[in-house]
């Protein structure tokens, strides 16, 4: 049986948004996913599905009426500066990411919203991690602005669910991979770039240099974790907004090789630019024992599944 009612998305239209919509579609019924974002228009495998509306989530008094008028009972929220972008303004950066989670949390609380969803990152973690297997609990000292801003996300959720009873769910993200919808300015956006190149034009230049492993996902095991993490019963749950979950972790040099299997021209080389920086405080892999344990969290795609699946998906699309 299905949990919620009605659901409503914010920053419905960025990477992952854009396929948590269709996948919540599938399982709820259009008349029962509410989008939003602060996009003008809805790309062509939402229209005609969606309910849409243009919304700020700086807009407090838009969010509270939008929420009254669908009486929504579950939130996945989305809407966020990541980590590339808000280095280029951090003001900004915290601005949406907190005073929009703010508003969020406040109007959840007044309207009863049942279940919220809001994500964090690998930026979380920072100075003095251990690159290998990063521990559930684990010190934060976030480099980036974003980083800063997912840390007090996530203590913000075990606050709100203490203080008000709200649940508050969230996982550590880390890098996602997608075909469908061009990331939004993130450090591990380079895993995504290289496919189109790679179909385009045989040849990439990485941002990120060679021998910089990051933990990455592909798509669809990231819609299947924010799920399941959603619908997971409360009482087995050790944790709020902070859960790790891994898939597969590589290097830019990796994944070219895998490229190459399958696209034998394929060629890459590197410039590093500000986000090296900010790449080389993240771990390299991370234990999800505990998301393991609690919601039962399994990958399915590796990183050879997945180049398969990408460059199927992208040769049909730019054939
Ligand atoms: N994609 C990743 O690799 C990754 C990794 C870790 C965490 N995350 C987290 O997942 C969430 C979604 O990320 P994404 O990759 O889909 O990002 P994205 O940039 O692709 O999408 C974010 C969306 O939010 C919208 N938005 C920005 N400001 C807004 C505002 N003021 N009001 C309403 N909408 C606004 C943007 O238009 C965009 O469509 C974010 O919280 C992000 O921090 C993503």
């Amino acid at each position: 049986m299905n949990k919620f009612k009605k659901i409503l998305v914010t920053g419905g239209l960025g990477q992952i948004g854009t396929e948590l919509s269709l996948e919540l579609i599938n399982i709820y019924g259009s008349e029962n996913v509410v989008i939003t974002d602060i996009r003008d228009s809805l790309p062509e495998k939402l229209q005609d599905k969606a309910l849409y509306t243009k919304l700020n989530v700086l807009n407090y008094e838009e969010l509270n009426n939008l929420i009254k008028y669908h009486n929504i009972d579950a939130i996945y929220h989305l809407a966020a500066i990541l980590s590339g972008k808000g280095e280029e303004n951090p003001f900004a950066c915290w601005d949406i990411n907190m005073n929009g989670s703010m508003n969020v949390f406040k109007t959840s609380i007044e309207n009863n919203v049942k279940r919220i969803f809001i994500p964090s990152s690998m930026a979380a973690w920072g100075l003095g991690i251990p690159k290998q297997d990063v521990p559930q609990d684990s010190i934060t000292r976030p480099t980036s602005i974003y980083g800063v801003t997912k840390v007090a996300g996530e203590r913000l959720c075990e606050y709100m669910f203490h203080k008000y009873n709200l649940d508050c769910r969230g996982i550590r993200y880390p890098g996602i991979i997608s075909s469908e919808t061009l990331p939004g300015g993130g450090t591990t956006d380079y895993a995504v770039e290289i496919f189109y190149e790679a179909i385009k034009n045989n040849h990439y230049t990485s941002f990120i240099d060679k021998g910089t492993v990051l933990p990455m996902m592909y798509m669809p095991d990231c819609i299947k974790a924010t799920i399941n993490l959603m619908d997971a019963d409360v009482n087995k749950l050790t944790h709020h907004g902070d859960y790790n979950v891994a898939a597969f972790s590589f290097a830019p040099e990796d994944l070219a090789r895998e490229i190459a299997n399958v696209l034998p021209a394929f060629t890459i080389d590197y410039k590093p630019d500000f986000r090296q920086a900010i790449a080389d405080s993240w771990p390299q892999t991370i234990d999800d024992s505990c998301a393991r344990e609690d919601w039962n969290w399994t990958p399915e795609y590796d990183i050879t599944s997945m180049t398969k699946d990408m460059i199927a998906k992208l040769s049909e699309r730019f054939k």
